[in-house]
């Protein structure tokens, strides 16, 4: 079983766990996820490592209650344990080669972005970071990007927080301001990825982008969190989860997204009630 070692909430919506799972902290890099059960007749939800810590065998996920099984985990408490936690799963992040790097994230997916921040700076890379959330009261790991990055530039869609605009607002910016990346890697909600790609694409800079489809087995036999890319069929949790961002069939992504969301509110309903 795997212990609940800390639970945090870092906005209304947004938890943090740190749990006990010392054979997946081992080998865990960033980029790389993990899928949980809460319980024997649970779900299995697929969730990007924020962190992990290989001495004390710790692992860190950052999830959002978006539906049944993130309501359900979010009733956990430090001291409870999950049923399964299995990885880690997919590629870890291609650093090799790198010296700048802008990492875009947006929401929630500044969780898996941060990771990937700090593991560039660790190896020397010069990061530069933009995030961007709706409004203060949504930001998350501002510290943590801030120690991790050279340069850091926070958006909200309201202005409460930074300056207000996207995170392609901010970008661009940089660009024409003469900032040459090796890559850019952007991490959030798809529509936010493809406008990301659709601007790097103009620029002709090399973009990586985190996708999270739905995921059942996590290795590749069920096909639920296949993509289209570059014409061919992928599976994010064998191929992926990071592609190239210019060969992603966005539109396709977010079509098959939306034909679970009926499912989803319905178990949400359930599991509220
Ligand atoms: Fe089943 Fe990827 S989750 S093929």
């Amino acid at each position: 079983m795997f212990e609940i070692l800390e639970k945090r909430s870092l906005n209304p919506t947004v938890t943090l766990m740190r749990i006990n799972a010392p054979k997946v902290a081992r080998k865990a890099e960033p980029g790389q996820f993990i899928i949980l059960r809460t319980d024997a007749d649970g779900e299995r939800i697929p969730l990007t490592i924020a962190d992990f810590d290989r001495q004390s065998g710790s692992v860190t996920i950052i999830f959002q209650i978006v539906g049944a099984t993130t309501e359900k985990l979010n009733h956990l408490n430090e001291g409870d344990c999950l049923q399964d936690f299995v990885g880690p799963l997919g590629r870890a992040t291609e650093t090799e080669g790198l010296k700048k790097v802008a990492v875009v994230g947006g929401g929630v997916g500044c969780a898996i972005a941060y990771p990937v921040a700090k593991k560039l700076h660790e190896l020397g890379v010069e990061v530069h970071s933009i995030v961007g959330f709706r409004s203060k009261d949504l930001v998350i790991l501002e510290d943590e990007f801030r120690a991790s990055s050279s340069k850091f530039v926070l958006m909200s869609d309201d202005g409460t927080a930074g300056e207000k605009g996207l995170v392609t607002d901010a970008l661009k910016k940089l660009i024409d301001s003469g900032e040459k990346y090796d890559r850019v890697i952007t991490i959030g909600p798809l529509i936010m990825m493809k406008f990301v790609c659709k601007l790097t694409k103009e620029y002709g800079v090399p973009t990586v982008a985190s996708m999270n489809p739905i995921m059942i087995d996590g290795t590749g036999m069920c096909g639920g969190c296949r993509l289209t890319v570059g014409g061919q069929t992928k599976f994010a949790c064998v191929d992926g989860p990071e592609f190239d961002g210019h060969l992603i069939d966005f539109d396709e992504a977010m079509a098959r997204g939306a034909m679970y969301k009926p499912f989803e509110r319905h178990a949400y309903e359930e599991a509220c009630n």
